[in-house]
């Protein structure tokens, strides 16, 4: 632990901080593959028409997502700031700064609850490794519901804040790079693994046909607004995480290669997913539920009746945690750069403060979801919801228009320092100064007043 002094005793940011450049594609896999990708894109993509989906989203994610992810990426890279001062660096305009530190705020309330659902991936795979989820009859739902009731989210909420914490504190190269590196390639075998298995279950076609079998008949205007939605989600835009990351990008590494990279990364590791997800689920006749149905009960009881169902649903947690673990890592890190500019924190006062206030803020969201604060509404929503509510559809949104309008028409140079040249900056430009924003306010406007979630 001590070690750690000599490659990051603190101060402002440091010019050494830097990633490696296959480093840095990892570490921003990392932080796109998350929980949104494990449960959340393959429910998504069944519910809304199958391969139909799935293509839409393909293409909401190449003309929109990746722009928008070229540009944090390369205002990071340029401002060689964090989420809030890199605005200013460029354009010496105070303005955007104030935009930019929105999506620091953004960052820091989703650190908040992110950790209380990483924390219960935690619980999963202790009690799958030991048997405790595979009792004969057990009913799912009860046993959720108990459980994210009781005292035991906020330990584990407390590990993974820890664990992020101590990761962050670490340092770029010493730290996230390290942890990414390790777990990643890790990530994949489980999955590969996992995907093997789901697929060669008695009756699994049924999950893929529902996973995939294009029904166009299903998309509508919403699925075009739900697909450019959790491309954004999925890339781990609007919060100021890519832009924190591109900061300690060398000069030298191409960031148009690192965007094709990332974005196939994160469709790969969603494909993936939905194939290991699926099949199972409907192998045991099982229904897909949304969300925490999905990961938390229908999944646990498809494993309990699977031949070796402790080992493999102790690995599909094992991957729930190690793709939140990544994300959060990179979320908090958002936080952290900040702080470690504007009140000049050395980087690990930084980490264990943020972390802490993160963790102090997430206990009414851990005890909210069925514990003894479910019953505290506020305007209908608990504690979590809004947690969720005001970053995902409110702030997220916000932050992706604050990127697109300051790369398309704040920063003049944004093109040399991105590595664009004639056709595609072209393109690009006019995916940030008009395509991009318009979508991004059709969808904010639409989860405020059409359909409210
Ligand atoms: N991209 C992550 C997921 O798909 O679960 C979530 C996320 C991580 C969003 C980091 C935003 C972020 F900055």
């Amino acid at each position: 632990m001590r070690k750690s002094s000599s490659n990051s005793p603190g101060g402002s940011l440091k010019k050494a901080e830097r990633f490696s450049s296959s480093g840095f594609i990892l570490a921003a896999i990392g932080s796109s593959v998350g929980l949104g990708n494990m449960w959340k894109f393959p429910y998504i993509t069944g519910e809304h028409g199958g391969a139909a989906f799935f293509l839409l989203f393909i293409v909401c994610l190449i003309a929109v997502g990746l722009p928008v992810l070229l540009a944090e990426m390369t205002i990071g890279r340029g401002g060689r700031g964090n989420a809030a001062t890199s605005l200013f660096n460029l354009t010496g305009n105070k303005y955007w700064k104030w935009f930019g530190a929105l999506s620091v705020l953004t960052a820091f309330l989703i650190m908040s609850y992110y950790a209380v659902v990483a924390g219960w991936t935690f619980q999963y795979t202790l009690d799958s490794l030991t048997g405790g989820l595979s009792h004969k009859g057990m009913d799912y739902e009860a046993h959720f519901n108990d459980f994210a009731g009781g005292l035991m989210p906020i330990f584990w909420q407390a590990a993974v804040m820890l664990i992020s914490g101590y990761v962050v504190a670490r340092g770029i190269s010493g730290g996230i790079e390290k942890f990414n590196k390790i777990l990643i390639p890790g990530f994949l075998i489980i999955l590969l693994i996992l995907m093997v298995r789901s697929l060669t279950l008695p009756g699994a076609s049924a999950g893929v046909e529902f996973f995939l079998k294009p029904d166009f008949a299903k998309l509508d205007s919403e699925s075009v607004l739900v697909a450019l939605g959790h491309a954004f989600f999925s890339l781990s835009l609007g919060m100021g995480c890519m832009l924190t990351y591109g900061s300690y990008v060398k000069k030298e590494q191409s960031l148009g290669k690192a965007t094709i990279a990332i974005g196939i990364g994160d469709l790969g590791y969603a494909f993936i997913a939905g194939l290991i997800i699926f099949p199972t689920v409907f192998s045991y006749g099982l229904q897909p539920d949304k969300g925490v149905g999905l990961a938390f009960m229908a999944l646990p009881a498809a494993f309990s009746q699977m031949p070796f169902g402790a080992f493999f649903g102790g690995l599909f947690f094992i991957l729930l945690a190690i793709a939140a673990l990544t994300s959060a890592v990179s979320i908090l890190e958002v936080p952290v750069a900040f702080a470690m500019t504007q009140w000049k924190w050395s980087r690990r006062k930084a980490a264990a403060i943020v972390a802490s206030v993160c963790f102090v803020l997430g206990i009414p969201a851990a005890l909210s979801v069925t514990g003894s604060l479910s019953g505290f509404l506020i305007f209908g929503k608990t504690v979590f919801d809004w947690f969720d509510f005001s970053t995902a559809y409110l702030l997220m949104p916000i932050g992706g228009l604050v990127v697109t309008l300051f790369t398309g028409y704040a920063w003049k140079r944004a093109g040399e320092e991105a590595g664009l040249t004639g056709f595609w900056y072209k393109a690009w430009m006019v995916t940030l100064r008009y395509v991009a924003p318009l979508l991004i306010l059709v969808v904010l406007l639409y989860s405020l007043f059409v359909k409210p979630v």
